[in-house]
């Protein structure tokens, strides 16, 4: 598709049209585009305010609603707020890592992928990491379009989590904390800057992102190293290259399969495509990651190919906002499996492995 119609029409089967755009230049343009928006309900008259609000955050505002809501979170995420944060990841880290001495069979997913990047965004926010569970239920609901439960529906476990945050944020307005949730709620009181509906969005957005997306980062990295082994021994020998491994894994089995969805403010001429107001766009990330006229053999796993500016985590102002906060739980994580065990093997054969549900995440169900 890439190379044969780059910038490829759908129709959808609601109706929309729709355009997927698989090259790293046209991708990376279409991020760049203002032209390209996220708040559809500008395109339909009214406000998000109707919609849910799993909608009322930052992935899905304009500016200047963006840079509001994104200022509000921004502080806790710094690269040097984040850096500050080494030695607790590491300790968790290892916490999690002795949990698996001695053990012959493990789910490096559910014993040590999940849990690290969980418990560090639970802190960061201030809520309950032994709650984790009811979180990982919820927003694979919510990502995967599934309950993955019977008798339950996506919309149930939607308001469950709602109504969760709802109890733990009285909780929090009663004995303030100074976490960034006991921040956010002071400013949500003091006026006008974050609305309710912006407070559940924004935190909610934070829990999914800060985790659904770094598990598959861990375990996409532990998938490559095992295909390449060279490349594992050499990471064993040059532990410094570990940040570099992960740049590589970033681009080369990204967790994020497809940009949220951007819609066309105006009709307009894109690559010599004709496209029209409130048609949708999306750009498939892991596809312009393997673009072959931006990287030389694009489907090789290799540590130590020249810099690398993948989509991973998007491009322009909607740039992940927790891109060093992955990458240093990603080399921690990392550094730590390659140092305390000698031999990781797959007991299963990889063709067994099964894939998550859904377009947007790419990672594996299971990693024993
Ligand atoms: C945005 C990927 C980890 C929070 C994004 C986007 C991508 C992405 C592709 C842009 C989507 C678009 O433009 O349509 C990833 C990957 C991660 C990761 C691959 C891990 C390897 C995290 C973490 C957090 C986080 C740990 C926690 C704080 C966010 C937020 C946004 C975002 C808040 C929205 C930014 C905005 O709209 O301005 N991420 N993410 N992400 N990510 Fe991440």
């Amino acid at each position: 598709l890439r190379e044969m119609d780059p910038v490829h029409y759908v129709h959808f089967q609601d109706g929309q049209r729709g355009w997927l755009v698989t090259g790293y230049e046209d991708g990376a343009a279409v991020l760049k585009d203002a032209r390209f928006i996220k708040d559809f309900s500008k395109l339909y008259g009214g406000s998000m305010d109707g919609m849910s609000v799993f909608t009322q955050n930052m992935l899905f505002s304009d500016p200047p609603d963006h840079k509001r809501l994104r200022g509000l979170a921004q502080k806790a995420f710094t690269p040097k707020m984040i850096s500050g944060m080494r030695g607790r990841i590491q300790e968790i880290t290892d916490t999690l890592l002795d949990g698996l001495e001695g053990k012959k069979d493990v789910d490096l997913i559910d014993e040590f992928a999940f849990p690290l990047p969980i418990i560090v965004i639970c802190e960061i926010l201030g809520v309950p990491a032994e709650d984790r569970d009811k979180f990982r239920l919820w927003s694979n609901s919510l990502i995967e379009g599934t309950s993955g439960e019977a008798g339950v529906s996506v919309y149930q476990h939607m308001t469950q989590f709602i109504e969760y945050l709802g109890q733990w944020f009285q909780k929090v307005r009663a004995n303030p904390d100074g976490s960034l949730i006991s921040k956010l709620i002071e400013t949500e009181e003091a006026g006008d800057r974050l609305s309710e509906k912006e407070l559940y969005g924004l935190v909610s957005l934070l829990i999914i992102a800060g985790h659904e997306t770094t598990v598959n980062l861990i375990g996409n990295t532990v998938l490559a190293l095992m295909a390449y082994p060279d490349q594992q021994d050499m990471l064993r020998e040059q532990p410094e290259l570990v940040p570099q491994a992960i740049e590589e894994s970033l681009r080369f089995n990204g967790p994020v399969e497809f940009s949220t969805s951007r819609w066309a403010s105006e009709d307009l001429e894109f690559r010599g495509k004709r496209i029209h107001r409130g048609d949708v766009v999306v750009v498939a990330l892991n596809a312009a990651n393997h673009d072959p006229e931006k990287f030389e053999a694009p489907d090789r796993f290799d540590v130590l190919r020249e810099k690398s500016p993948h989509l991973a985590f998007g491009m322009g102002i909607h740039f992940c906002l927790g891109a060093p906060l992955a990458r240093l739980e990603g080399e921690i994580a990392i550094s730590s499996l390659l140092s305390r065990f000698g031999n990781i093997r797959l007991a299963v054969d990889e063709s067994e492995l099964s894939w998550r549900p859904g377009m947007i995440v790419r990672g594996v169900k299971e990693l024993s």
